[in-house]
């Protein structure tokens, strides 16, 4: 089964299966930027990052596709410094988009990623409870999607007519023993290091690509814990809350584990701002509850 017919079957809404293939339709433009996508820009976003030419390619290609289709009426980009308001006539969904993720893996030829999520109410900071469902896309040795909704998690790969054919269905992540954790250890506060090191010494393997498409896929696949965890001199870490930690978290619950900041789920939270960052745990439900004990000490 393909995805158009697995998200008719599985959605009421016609509009929710248009949006979504608005977005997958623009996966071969996206591809073709890859080449030589990795020049440097000089333009700086909000977060003080150097954009490179495939961050703002890919931005710009979805934001077209997205403003065009007539169903979305708010975006909020990685790229963007504001919400984006659009005329929507047909639907009034928001998207969120990190158009590109991991792209500073493009020189290396590592997998990199798009991240989605979708409100249906059309309000992207009404809280990440409110997300109607989320997916990413993965650009790898194959390109694939994983779509979560209500109604679980799926795969689809694109096969050789670019078509993105069913793989997997209501995935739920095992309880394995990968971790990956961003930040640098002489940074790390005093729990997480010892969280990270009682998982060393219990036998998790380290799997971190700084893709975290990619590094939320090896989890959701083999089961263990992705963290970004709160550094000394950045208590929120590096990972924005709206635009990549929701929707992952969206996407891992949805498969049977769970997502917090080393407290609160993240899907209890309600974004203040677009750009708003946040410490986190994701991943299998064990590994990550024991993280909270850590981090209270
Ligand atoms: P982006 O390429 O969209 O800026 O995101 C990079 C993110 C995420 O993909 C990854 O998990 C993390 O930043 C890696 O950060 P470090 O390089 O600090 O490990
Ligand atoms: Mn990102
Ligand atoms: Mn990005």
């Amino acid at each position: 089964m393909n995805l158009q017919d697995y998200l008719r079957k599985q959605q009421p809404a016609e509009t929710v299966c248009e949006l979504v293939s608005v977005i997958t339709g623009a996966v071969a433009t996206i591809k073709s930027e890859f080449l030589g996508g990795d020049e440097k820009t000089g333009i700086f976003n909000i977060y003080g990052e150097e954009e490179i030419k495939i961050d703002k390619k890919a931005n710009q290609i979805l934001i077209d596709v997205l403003s065009k289709s007539g169903l979305v009426s708010q975006i909020a980009s990685e790229e963007e410094k504001e919400i984006l308001q659009c005329n929507s006539n047909r639907a009034h969904f928001a998207v969120t988009l990190d158009p590109l993720d991991g792209s500073s893996l493009i020189p290396t030829d590592l997998a990199v990623g798009t991240i989605i999520s979708i409100y249906g109410n059309g309000d992207v900071l009404s809280g990440l409870g409110e997300i109607s469902a989320a997916f990413y896309i993965l650009y790898g040795p194959l390109t694939l999607i994983v779509f979560a909704d209500q109604k679980g998690v799926s795969q689809f790969v694109q096969d050789k007519n670019g078509v993105f054919q069913l793989v997997k269905e209501k995935i739920l992540i095992p309880d394995g023993n990968l971790y990956g954790s961003g930040g640098l250890r002489k940074d790390w506060l005093p729990g997480h290091k010892k969280y990270i090191e009682t998982l060393e010494n219990e036998g998790y393997k380290l799997r971190y690509s700084g893709s975290g498409v990619a590094d939320i896929h090896q989890i959701l696949t083999y089961g263990g814990v992705f963290s970004y965890p709160a550094l000394q001199e950045k208590p929120q870490g590096k990972l924005r809350l709206l635009i990549e930690v929701g929707p992952w978290c969206y996407i891992i619950e949805k498969a049977g584990g769970l997502g917090t900041n080393g407290k609160t789920r993240i899907l209890e939270l309600t974004p203040q701002k677009v750009d708003e960052r946040t410490p986190v745990y994701v991943g299998s439900k064990n590994a990550v509850r024991r993280a909270a004990q850590f981090l209270e000490q």
